[in-house]
């Protein structure tokens, strides 16, 4: 069994799990924890390096029930992130969450349509699953549904790091909203003084505009001012090239059917400025603060 250190922080404040803590959203939720004062703990897949590498973390599987019981020894409340495309997995990761008692907080998706029995592609059915999980084990789990995250760009640097043009499996419109957002709508809700506002309740967190990949990829030529285009690709040649990237035939198959099969959505929600106190951002802003992390290889020497 994983040894469990002792969750990093600054006061006696609430001690909290991060699950994919290492991931886009995860490590946002992470910093702002920190600053905020909480113990913070992350679950993450491998070690890493870096300044967040300094932080109490366990190092494992998600879906291994010893790494997540040693993950979750002694901590109040838990954000769960999922990044997996089943949810049989998950069915030890409630047991232990029973057991152990902390306040869940579970990072959904705005693309679930309550009203239909299956959703429409596999990612989208794996957060409704995971939902009726959870609250059928009466665990009354705080919802947070993201909209697509802006973070997602942070896929096209390969492509932009070589020119200007963006290719690649095209996404309905939708509302896409900062992942800076969305941790600090989750860190709002993980150190509520008084769970019972806020638990259990869904929240539908989305950005200000609807927006195409196209609309995305202007954004982010204006704020790198370099004139990108994208070109969705056919659903073949989408495919091959992200196997020819590594990624896993399972998760290939699931993009192409969010891809395909997703449709486009215009909700707009003030939900991020009722947890946080502040608006949500646009992409523009983001593209803005991230322009760094997208520059040509040539401009980079
Ligand atoms: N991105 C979106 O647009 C969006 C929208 C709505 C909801 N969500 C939800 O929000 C979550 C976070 O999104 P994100 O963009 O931050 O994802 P991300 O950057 O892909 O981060 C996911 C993290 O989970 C880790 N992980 C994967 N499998 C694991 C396992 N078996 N055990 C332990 N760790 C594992 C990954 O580590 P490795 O890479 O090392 O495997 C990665 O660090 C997603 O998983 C999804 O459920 C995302």
């Amino acid at each position: 069994m994983p040894d469990t250190p002792r969750p990093t922080g600054t006061h006696d404040g609430p001690s909290v799990l991060v699950t994919g803590a290492a991931g886009n959203l995860g490590r946002e939720v992470v910093d702002r924890l920190l600053a905020q004062g909480a113990r913070v703990r992350r679950l993450v897949h491998r070690p890493t390096t870096g300044p967040r590498s300094a932080v109490e973390s366990v190092v494992g599987d998600l879906t291994d029930p010893a790494v997540f019981r040693a993950a979750l020894q002694g901590v109040d409340a838990v954000l769960l992130i999922w990044p997996l495309l089943d949810t049989d997995p998950a069915h030890h990761v409630v047991a232990e969450l029973i057991a152990a008692a902390p306040r869940v907080v579970y990072v959904s998706s705005t693309a679930i349509d309550d009203g239909a029995a299956r959703q429409s592609d596999p990612i989208v059915q794996v957060h409704v699953d995971m939902e009726v999980l959870l609250r059928e084990a009466g665990l009354r789990p705080v919802v947070l549904r993201s909209d697509t995250m802006a973070s997602n760009a942070r896929g096209w640097g390969a492509q932009l790091r070589v020119g200007d043009l963006i290719a690649g499996p095209d996404m309905a419109r939708t509302a896409v909203v900062d992942e800076r957002d969305v941790a600090d709508a989750a860190v709002t809700v993980l150190l509520a003084p008084d769970r019972t506002q806020l638990d259990p309740k869904t929240y539908l967190l989305t950005g200000p505009e609807v927006l195409d990949r196209g609309d995305q990829v202007a954004r982010l030529g204006a704020a790198l001012r370099r004139p990108l285009s994208f070109r969705p690709l056919p659903v073949d040649l989408a495919r091959s090239r992200m196997l020819a990237d590594g990624r896993p035939e399972r998760l290939v198959e699931a993009l192409l059917a969010a891809s395909v099969r997703r449709p486009e959505s215009h909700l707009i929600t003030d939900h991020v400025e009722r947890l946080t106190g502040t608006p949500a951002g646009t992409f523009a802003r983001w593209a803005v603060d991230h322009a760094g992390g997208f520059r040509r290889e040539s401009s980079d020497s």
